[in-house]
């Protein structure tokens, strides 16, 4: 089985930039582009052209990198001070997602006694790029802990996309399906559409295919049916942040999870350990919400009458005892999960 690596966004040695596969495009078209500036890294991150929690992370790292480059001023207090200001705009461009800011904070960390703008550049470049290949290996280890959960002939339902698109190559969710088929086993997909931005029938549906793994994209609502119908195994999401109490994951997720205890069936997690908030419970976290346009039109199709509002929370929480297990990069964990499993060991 051939199994495509390429990476979801890079950065350019030559040209001092990232070029990023543009995800809004796809299935229709796969086009990358490029960011030479803050705010066009930050319109590509707020207009999901780059997504998925680690790949966020990535791209938090590369964006410092990238602030490093774009600014000139010759005294390093200065550079500093700039380089900073960036580092909190892009982080605020999606709250949710912690790999966001872990990965900006972690490059930022980085150059903090750099002693001239120069050395910063080579300190923030090396960095960023060390996150990108560790998340590929990350996500292969989190491949292999799950593909050991799933049975040798299964049908797993997913949601949103997990896959190499949502981080550098390989993905969480789907690096334990692409792990599972690539140690022999039997593995069918279902997709959820993953209404309104469709990462599921779009993105998850896409790379599915192009690796010839069987998949199949249902309604967001068909998922409970098929649990009844008994045509669902087990369940395996990503996540954007997992705190003690619950998992945050792309909206409709917490729904699978209540379907999938209802009929029994387990419910995993997969997500590297970059996406653990130690510190901050379901209460704390703010939820994304998103503008009413993603549910009132669909291209030029108008799909709700002007005079009514939406509601259009970007992500939920999936409280912890509906969660069978969470798969890591360095094993397994059941809940109930205490604070110090939390924390990188
Ligand atoms: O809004 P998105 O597309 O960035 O949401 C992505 C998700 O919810 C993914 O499931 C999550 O980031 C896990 S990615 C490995």
């Amino acid at each position: 089985m051939q199994i495509n690596s390429d990476k979801t966004l890079f950065w350019d040695d030559k040209k001092n930039c990232i070029v990023f596969v543009r995800q809004t495009l796809l299935p229709a078209v796969y086009k990358t582009a490029e960011c030479g500036t803050i705010e066009e890294l930050a319109e590509a991150i707020r207009t999901l052209d780059i997504r998925g929690a680690p790949a966020l992370g990535v791209a938090g790292g590369y964006g410092v990198a990238l602030s490093t480059f774009v600014h000139d001023d010759g005294n390093i207090e200065g550079f500093m001070r700039l380089v900073s200001d960036d580092a909190k705009y892009l982080t605020s461009t999606r709250p949710t997602a912690i790999n966001l800011s872990w990965g900006i904070n972690r490059v930022f960390k980085a150059i903090e006694d750099a002693d001239s703008p120069d050395d910063a550049r080579r300190v923030a470049l090396a960095e960023a790029n060390a996150i990108a290949h560790e998340d590929e290996e990350m996500c292969r280890s989190i491949g292999r802990n799950g593909a050991e959960l799933l049975p040798d002939k299964c049908t797993v339902l997913t949601h949103c996309n997990a896959g190499a698109l949502a981080c550098w190559t390989w993905g969480t969710a789907l690096g334990v399906i692409r792990s599972a088929v690539e140690a022999g086993k039997d593995v069918s997909v279902i997709s959820c559409e993953t209404r309104p931005l469709n990462q599921g029938s779009r993105l998850t549906a896409w790379e599915l295919a192009r690796d010839k793994i069987p998949v199949k994209t249902i309604t967001d609502s068909s998922a409970a049916f098929l649990m009844r119908k008994g045509m669902i195994d087990a369940v395996v999401v990503g996540a954007d942040r997992i705190t003690r109490d619950a998992v945050f994951n792309k909206i409709g997720t917490y729904t699978h999870a209540v379907s999938a205890k209802y009929h029994n069936i387990p419910f995993y997690v997969a997500a590297p350990y970059s996406t653990f908030d130690a510190v901050r419970l379901e209460k704390d976290i703010v939820i994304e919400e998103r503008s009413r346009d993603e549910l009132a039109f669909c291209g030029e199709r108008q799909l709700m009458p002007d005079n009514v509002d939406a509601l259009n929370y970007a992500f939920d929480a999936t409280p912890m005892e509906l969660v069978t297990a969470i798969v890591t990069e360095k094993g397994v964990l059941r809940p109930p999960i205490a604070k110090e499993d939390l924390t990188r060991k």
